[in-house]
């Protein structure tokens, strides 16, 4: 049984799911990196919600007959009997915690933003997976549209700090309250007349949910989505004016969008911005990142009545992208230095030396086992050191080490005492392994 184990036929990370290995970490790194440089600048401060929350929160906001929380929810009874979900998105937990913290009693708009775990019972492929991660921004007390162009501007820089090109940023609104009601009948009407070539997803949906009649991507329903009534036509007038505000300053910005007035969202929580990011050359399938304006969430939930506005994105979407167009991340570190010795003398020596050199900021690795000076040499070049110390038996009765600088090849004797000192002063110390 542990034999079956050890040699990891038994257990496989579950299904949708992946190990971000050593060799990924650079990736990752630069991502989190950039989202927290972007933040910084936009004033978003960062925020930490549970992983878990009461499943009631996400059915309220989410939306019952949405396929998030029909479908895609983990959720369990713990046990004390409460009913439990793992977080399936991140906006939901920050207006739970904006309420809960009495956030509305700071200076508004509240700028938060997390990087978080999310988790989603869906069918796997390529950029679609049970956990991912998600960057997310929101900007909550405030119904200014500025603030909807700031969330959109937030996500565009962010993409671009990264060296990301090709995108596409796909902007709608889907109106407020009451003038969605009146749009959803005339909907509705236009639909029932043909619900007969309507795909078995759309029929449900034409009850449960009809805004994501829209969203159908079968080719027979989008025949129809083309001719369908479009939302943007029948805004109420405050929704097109903030709408036009929103472009107006988009445009001021710099940021170019494409007007799609099919877009919609797959959480119910939204109210008139909407936004997308996609890359350029997959069609509309899987966005890179989307968002939008969510000003009746919160008095939903329980609190005030409070505006609102965010977007999120994936991670591993990010980085499939970077990967896709050829964007490295900078490499991790810069001084790497690798302490071999001879006898055991000398390894005591090299453990002291390795600690003196860490404590100076260095990446140092010592050799492990008793390995020959060859051996360990190979065991340098391969972990890529940049510089290695040999602490031979001969060397150490004379107080000296030798410190090779493994570019260039050359090496010269150290006095042991000066060696952690005169390395330090030689070598660009990097900020540490990612
Ligand atoms: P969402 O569109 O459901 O929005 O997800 C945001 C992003 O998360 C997607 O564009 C995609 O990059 C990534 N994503 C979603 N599901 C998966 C998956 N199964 N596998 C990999 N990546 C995925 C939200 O969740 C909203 N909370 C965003 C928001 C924030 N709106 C306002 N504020």
């Amino acid at each position: 049984m542990l034999a079956n184990v050890s040699r990891g036929k038994l257990y496989g990370a579950p299904r949708g799911t992946q190990d971000i290995l050593p060799q990924d970490q650079p990736y990752w790194t630069f991502v989190k990196e950039k989202a927290a440089e972007v933040c910084r600048r936009y004033g978003y401060q960062r925020i930490d919600t549970p992983i878990f929350e009461q499943t009631a929160l996400f059915s309220r906001s989410v939306g019952e007959g949405t396929d998030i929380v029909d479908k895609q929810m983990y959720t369990f009874d713990d046990r004390g009997g409460d009913s439990m979900t793992l977080r399936p998105e991140g906006t939901a937990p920050v207006c739970r915690a904006y309420i809960e913290h009495g956030m509305h009693n700071l200076r508004q708009p509240v700028r938060l933003y997390y990087i978080a775990p999310i988790f989603r019972y869906e069918r796997p492929q390529a950029g679609r997976y049970r956990q991912h991660w998600q960057f997310g921004a929101e900007a909550i007390g405030e119904a200014h549209p500025a603030l909807d162009a700031e969330a959109i501007g937030l996500a565009w820089h962010f993409y671009a700090s990264l060296g990301l090109r090709d995108l596409t940023l796909q902007l709608n609104s889907i109106g407020c309250r009451s003038c969605r009601s009146t749009y959803l009948e005339k909907l509705k009407d236009y639909y029932a007349a043909h619900a007969r070539s309507l795909c078995p997803d759309c029929k449900a949906r034409l009850s449960r949910n009809p805004l994501r009649l829209l969203d159908c991507k079968k080719p027979s329903c989008q025949e129809i989505v083309k001719v369908a009534p479009r939302i943007t036509e029948h805004l109420c007038q405050e929704c097109n004016r903030h709408f036009r505000a929103v472009k107006d300053y988009l445009e001021h910005m710099q940021i170019p969008f494409e007007l799609n007035p099919y877009l919609v969202r797959g959480l119910d929580y939204y109210t008139r911005t909407v936004f997308e990011v996609q890359p350029r050359d997959i069609g509309g399938q899987s966005a890179l990142g989307g968002g939008g304006r969510y000003d009746d969430l919160i008095e939903e939930l329980g609190g005030k009545p409070t505006p609102a506005v965010g977007f999120g994105t994936g991670l591993e979407r990010v980085i499939l992208n970077l990967r896709k167009q050829g964007i490295e991340p900078p490499s991790p570190d810069s001084a790497r230095v690798y302490v071999a010795s001879v006898g055991e003398q000398a390894r005591k020596e090299a453990m002291r030396l390795a600690t003196a050199l860490r404590q100076r900021g260095m990446s140092v690795t010592t050799s492990s086992g008793d390995i020959s000076l060859k051996s360990q040499l190979k065991q340098a070049n391969s972990l890529g050191a940049t510089h290695t110390v040999i602490v031979g038996e001969d060397e150490l009765r004379r107080g000296v080490v030798v410190v090779r600088a493994m570019a260039e090849g050359e090496q010269k004797e150290v006095p042991l005492d000066e060696a952690a000192s005169q390395l330090s002063a030689e070598v660009q110390v990097g900020r540490g392994p990612a």
